[in-house]
């Protein structure tokens, strides 16, 4: 079987949009510092680009955490891969991440890092499938909502691949004779 890439949404339209919630975030943040939380490795591609459109002072650091195998089923296994290298404790915290599906990495994650005291913890996700909700999870900025479908590029991947792609693509398995 072959894999095809199908455009869902265009690299513009990412950037667009991008480009939007950069202005709304730094209108919320006036006058503070806000410290990015980046999922990784799915978060990062989003990260950055976010950040390239943030106008208050910004910090970044990186977090990993599991709720899938190498395939597009979750597993509902949260754990920590890799931990944040400094404390968030009195800080303005953003967590950005690739797209929220079921929710349960993102509800571990946020009650994580609500112990740790943060000033202010909200969450940014370029992606979410609300239809595939399964746990409540808050969230403050949403660049698209796209339905169930398992999508790649704009750092996610299928099988550790396509992250690299600058737009948003669905994956169709193409059956040969
Ligand atoms: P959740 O815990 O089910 O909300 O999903 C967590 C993680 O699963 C996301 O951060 C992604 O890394 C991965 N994921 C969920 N849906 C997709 C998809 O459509 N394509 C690629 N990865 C996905
Ligand atoms: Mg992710």
């Amino acid at each position: 079987m072959n894999e095809k890439v199908r455009v869902l949404i265009s690299e513009e339209e990412v950037e667009k949009r991008i480009c939007k919630m950069g202005k709304e975030i730094s209108k919320y943040y006036q006058g503070e510092s806000v410290h990015l939380v980046s999922v990784l490795k799915g978060g990062v591609f989003f990260t950055c680009e976010l950040a390239k459109r943030l106008t208050v002072p910004v910090s970044i650091d990186f977090m990993s955490v599991s709720s899938y195998g190498s395939g597009t089923k979750s597993s509902g296994v949260v754990k920590v891969i890799k931990d944040l290298d400094e404390h968030i404790e009195g800080r303005h915290v953003l967590v950005v991440e690739d797209i929220v599906d079921s929710g349960r990495t993102l509800s571990y994650l946020l009650e994580n890092l609500k112990s740790r005291k943060p000033k202010s913890l909200r969450l940014c996700t370029l992606l979410d499938k609300p239809e595939r909700r399964v746990t409540d999870v808050h969230v403050d900025y949403t660049g698209f909502e796209i339905p169930d479908e398992f999508v790649v590029g704009y750092g996610l991947d299928y099988k550790q691949q396509y992250r690299n792609l600058p737009y948003v693509g669905v994956v169709e398995l193409e059956i040969e004779d």
